[in-house]
């Protein structure tokens, strides 16, 4: 085997692990994907992809079967593999800490299952200690010090453009304790780091490039996984500090795209991550915020900061809801048109997704509603079924049909460029409600809509009047 090809084992097939190892598979390394989702094995193995993300079939159709396996069986990939990377899921357990037993049992079972020095890397996102305790429970099943270490690589990913985002990455960060651990991590990505992934005709273009590789970061375990944590709390602190802002925008009647191009612009603050909506959603922001204010109260300190993230988040839906009912008044019989399920644009994920929890509360109050979403349709439907009250609907347009208004819940970049004298012609009334601000206002009043966003002057209809539609 080409001495650069390092034999990979990546526990966990979901939206981290999936990419994760048909990424490692991309640069060249040998990847065996463990999942204990018999189904889920079953479809990657006859060439199946079970979630939505962009490059993804691509790259698996590329190496499946030669540099790239799938296997239930954890015990034989962990033996075979120089690195194993654990990325299952680390769900919110009740007091708002991370469910770590996943991790513990996968843990286990790699311990009975070491022959050779192996570095066990911890990819999920892990409150801060839990590579101790990793390594405590694997010496607890009898593997000599000198078999294994644990390391870090926390990854950054996000959803829709997880692709591009693993091999045109900001930064890696891999911490560890270890020389032997670190070589081996420093070799799974010296095709990035050192450019010559994107000399290669067929890489997956990006930012990055030969001439400006990916940087590594190398820092000690503990703070590897601090920097996830703070990271993830960090973000999501900056869109509840924007969804905060514009609600006083609302109030004194400026436009937060405004402010926020006039604060991003400080290269102290940037641009991104200033988008004011209903608020995050997703499988990190919401659980990490959560378990990182754990992380914090556990070894004494009040991060109450985070508490203020979390209620800002929350409150920005109540809000959201609030709006329609200030454009409808009431909502008993009043069909809705929904346009975005997932929790952001470019995904299938629905999970802690706004826009299902706008939809219920809607529900609850007697609307019925026809919903589209590019991806994650099939999904939504196992948690909302399809019924009388809920019609899932093939395009954007169906989805307007007769409504009394239309609302936008996810910002999928289809949505931007709708025909929208034809929506106009479909509505019931001529109403959007924007949770994503993707339509310039004034475009709006031209095409005869009331429309309502975030942040921004509510543009009014000439037959409706200002007062009915006053956001309280
Ligand atoms: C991951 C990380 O685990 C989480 O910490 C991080 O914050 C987000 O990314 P994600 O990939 O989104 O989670 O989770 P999911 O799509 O649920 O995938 C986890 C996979 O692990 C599933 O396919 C599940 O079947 C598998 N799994 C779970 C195992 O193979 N073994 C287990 O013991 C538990
Ligand atoms: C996030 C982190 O960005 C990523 O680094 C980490 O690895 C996993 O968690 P992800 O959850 O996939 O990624 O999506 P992200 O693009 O960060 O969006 C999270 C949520 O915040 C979405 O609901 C999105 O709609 C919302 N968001 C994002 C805003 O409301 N405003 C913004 O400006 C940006």
């Amino acid at each position: 085997m080409d001495n650069s090809r390092l034999s990979i084992a990546v526990v966990g097939s979901g939206y981290v692990g999936l990419v994760a190892a048909a990424c490692f598979a991309e640069i060249g390394h040998q990847v065996t994907c463990i999942d204990n989702d018999d189904a889920k094995v079953a479809t990657l193995q006859a060439g199946g992809v079970p979630i939505h993300e962009d490059y993804l079939p691509r790259l698996l159709a590329k190496h499946r079967n030669h540099q790239i396996q799938f296997t239930t069986d954890l015990g034989s990939a962990a033996r075979e593999a120089q690195l194993i990377f654990v990325a299952v899921g680390t769900p919110q357990g009740k007091t708002g800490n991370a469910d770590l037993s996943y991790v513990d049992a996968v843990a286990s079972e790699i311990a009975r299952s070491i022959r050779q020095y192996t570095v066990i890397v911890e990819k999920s996102t892990v409150p801060v200690y839990t590579n101790e305790w990793i390594r405590r429970v694997i010496a607890r099943n009898g593997v000599a010090a000198e078999l294994f270490d644990v390391a870090s690589n926390p990854e950054f990913l996000r959803e829709g453009t997880a692709v591009v985002d693993f091999l045109h990455a900001d930064r890696i960060v891999v911490g560890a304790d270890s020389e032997q651990a670190l070589a081996l991590l420093r070799k799974v990505y010296e095709p990035l780091t050192s450019g010559e992934y994107y000399k290669a005709a067929d890489a997956v273009r990006g930012p990055r490039s030969a001439t400006s590789p990916t940087p590594i970061l190398e820092t000690s375990t503990k703070a590897a996984e601090l920097i996830k944590h703070a990271s993830n709390a960090f973000l999501a602190m900056k869109i509840s500090f924007i969804n905060a802002v514009a609600n006083i925008c609302e109030a004194v009647g400026a436009d937060i795209e405004q402010v926020a191009q006039g604060m991003g612009s400080d290269s102290r603050i940037g641009p991104r991550f200033l988008n004011a909506g209903i608020g995050y959603g997703g499988s990190c922001f919401p659980k990490d915020v959560a378990a990182f204010r754990y992380v914090a109260e556990q070894v004494g300190l009040d991060f109450n900061l985070l508490g203020e993230v979390e209620k800002i988040n929350l409150d920005q839906r109540v809000r959201f809801f609030q709006k329609i009912r200030s454009a409808l008044w009431t909502f008993r019989g009043k069909r809705i048109g929904v346009l975005g399920l997932a929790f952001k644009g470019g995904t299938d994920d629905i999970r802690e997704s706004p826009a299902l929890e706008i939809i219920q509360l809607l529900m609850h109050e007697g609307c019925r509603i026809a919903a589209y979403d590019p991806a994650a349709m099939e999904r939504t439907a196992e948690v909302i079924p399809a019924d009388d009250n809920m019609q899932y609907v093939h395009d954007p347009y169906e989805a307007a049909r007769d409504a009394d208004a239309l609302l936008i819940l996810t910002d999928w970049e289809e949505f931007r460029d709708l025909d929208l004298g034809r929506l106009h012609d479909m509505l019931r009334y001529p109403i959007i409600i924007d949770g994503r601000n993707i339509y310039d206002p004034a475009r709006m009043a031209k095409h005869g809509y009331t429309y309502l966003s975030v942040g921004r002057p509510a543009t009014i209809h000439p037959r409706e009047t200002l007062s009915e539609l006053k956001i309280s």
